[in-house]
């Protein structure tokens, strides 16, 4: 019966008001856990990124973004006074076999990329001095700003020979190798660089998000806040950038409502027990989650999904992603004609209505519990920091095409931290949130270069 599973289904990815709330108070405690001297779960990464930009950043920068679906080279030229920045930029596709295959590969496909885009835009020109703005969307522990020793692969990556050492000296060692004359400057995560781009051009944005393949936050913290930053002696008020990389949340599973099948997928990944909180929200999850609810449906012959059907394609492993579940949500038919024929044409599978309606509802329940746990994290850094307004910058695939996971966030938002009531539990007029999240600059573009930026300007003063 597929109604009655539709309600099991709901039941099982619904997070109600009270669950938001009580994820969120545990979320608080675990970013703090993280900034402690013993630590915890989420890493809360020091950037040694120590300042937003004060508008005035200039000068020619080169970024490289390594993201986990896309490579991307760019030149970024800042102009005098805060304004339009000049960027050109080429993206290359970073293959599927070079995720699991050596670190040699990696770098040597990484620095090739870059190597053509300067054989490109400066053939025979002498750029020893432009300074390079590396964005390494992973996890790193970094004593500088020009180092980052990787604490495991996440997004899928399983390569050998990188975890546990630093990336710099492996990737600077290719550039020499391909005689490539640049020198790393700032090795950042896409997030520091979202937050600090978005600041560039809003001074309301106080934390930057990415809602893409992975999921993660940075915000700007004091180093009082601090404490495994102690023995660095820094002034309590100085601000320093945290990767918190919150993917990590609940890796002990003690919160978040996990279903059998977050249970699958985290099994089968490269890398069980780690990145929790990323593998129920994360584009490079919600298509395998989709996938494996209707395979494990299919299983089960009192269900009666696609009986008598030949069901290999979708037997595939990851074989579906977040934008075929976009697709399935934006289809405009009532009768879902869209969503029929692409399970035919991609799946060889022949729908009925009530399976469209179960598929259609799964997809809804899949996107909305991602951007309702989403909400979880911004709400727990706003807490944590005390904001009461902020703007939040966002930035990947899901927050910008995944249908309303924007308008489902903010509606979570407003439910963990209860603005549709008043002191006295009536309801507030309509108005703009106090706490927004916007979309964000180019992070690991113009960010990359305004943190090198900055990072030239603390050198030069001696910091
Ligand atoms: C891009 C940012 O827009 O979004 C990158 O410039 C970031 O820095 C990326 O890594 C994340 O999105 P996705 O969907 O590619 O993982
Ligand atoms: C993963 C990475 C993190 C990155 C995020 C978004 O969570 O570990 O560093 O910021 O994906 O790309």
């Amino acid at each position: 019966d597929l109604l009655g599973e539709i309600k099991r289904l709901e039941d099982l990815f619904s997070v109600d008001t009270a669950k938001l709330k009580a994820i969120t108070e545990h979320f608080i405690s675990e970013l703090a856990k993280g900034l402690s001297k013993e630590g915890g779960s989420i890493p809360m990464n020091p950037t040694w990124c120590m300042s937003f930009p004060t508008g005035h950043e200039q000068g020619t920068f080169l970024a490289l973004d390594m993201g986990g679906t896309n490579l991307r080279v760019c030149e970024i030229i800042l102009p005098e006074e805060k304004g339009e920045f000049d960027i050109i930029q080429s993206k290359y596709r970073m293959p599927e076999e070079l995720k699991t295959g050596t670190a040699d590969e990696l770098w040597g496909y990484v620095a090739d990329c870059l190597q053509q885009f300067i054989e490109y835009h400066h053939e025979g020109e002498k750029l020893g001095n432009l300074p390079l703005g590396f964005t390494f969307s992973y996890p790193a522990s970094q004593d500088y700003i020009d180092n980052g020793v990787l604490q495991r692969w996440t997004k899928g990556f399983d390569i050998d020979g990188v975890e546990g050492e630093d990336v710099v000296p492996q990737f600077e060692a290719a550039l020499k190798e391909r005689g490539v004359p640049i020198k790393l400057t700032a090795l950042i995560n896409d997030t520091t660089g979202t937050l600090i781009a978005s600041n560039y051009t809003d001074d309301e944005m106080r934390v930057g998000c990415i809602f893409g393949t992975g999921c993660n936050a940075a915000y700007m913290e004091h180093a009082g806040e601090v404490p495994k930053l102690a023995h660095m002696n820094l002034p309590a008020d100085q601000e320093i950038a945290i990767n918190c990389e919150w993917g990590a949340f609940d890796n002990e599973h003690k919160i978040l409502p996990r279903t059998p099948y977050d249970v699958i997928i985290d099994k089968d990944s490269p890398r069980p027990g780690q990145q929790t909180f990323e593998k129920m929200i994360a584009g490079l999850y919600l298509g395998e989650i989709f996938r494996l609810v209707l395979v494990d449906l299919h299983s089960q012959p009192h269900v009666q999904i696609f009986p008598n059907q030949d069901i290999s394609a979708l037997q595939k492993p990851y074989s579906l992603d977040a934008s075929f579940l976009s697709d399935i949500e934006n289809d405009p038919f009532e009768n879902l004609q869209e969503t029929h024929d692409s399970f035919d044409s991609k799946l060889g599978i022949k729908t009925t209505k009530p399976e469209l309606e179960l598929i259609r509802r799964l997809t809804e329940l899949i996107g909305t519990r991602a951007a309702r746990l989403s909400a979880c994290g911004v709400a727990a850094i706003c807490k944590k920091k005390g904001y009461t307004t902020a703007h939040v910058g966002a930035d990947g695939s899901v927050f910008n095409k995944y249908p309303h996971f924007k308008a489902r966030g903010a509606q979570a938002l407003k439910e963990i931290l209860d603005w549709d009531k008043d002191r006295d539990g009536k309801k507030l007029g309509r108005g703009r949130d106090p706490i927004e999240i916007l979309p964000a600059e180019d992070g690991s573009g113009v960010g990359a270069a305004l943190i090198a930026a900055l990072t030239i300007k603390r050198v030069q003063q001696g910091h």
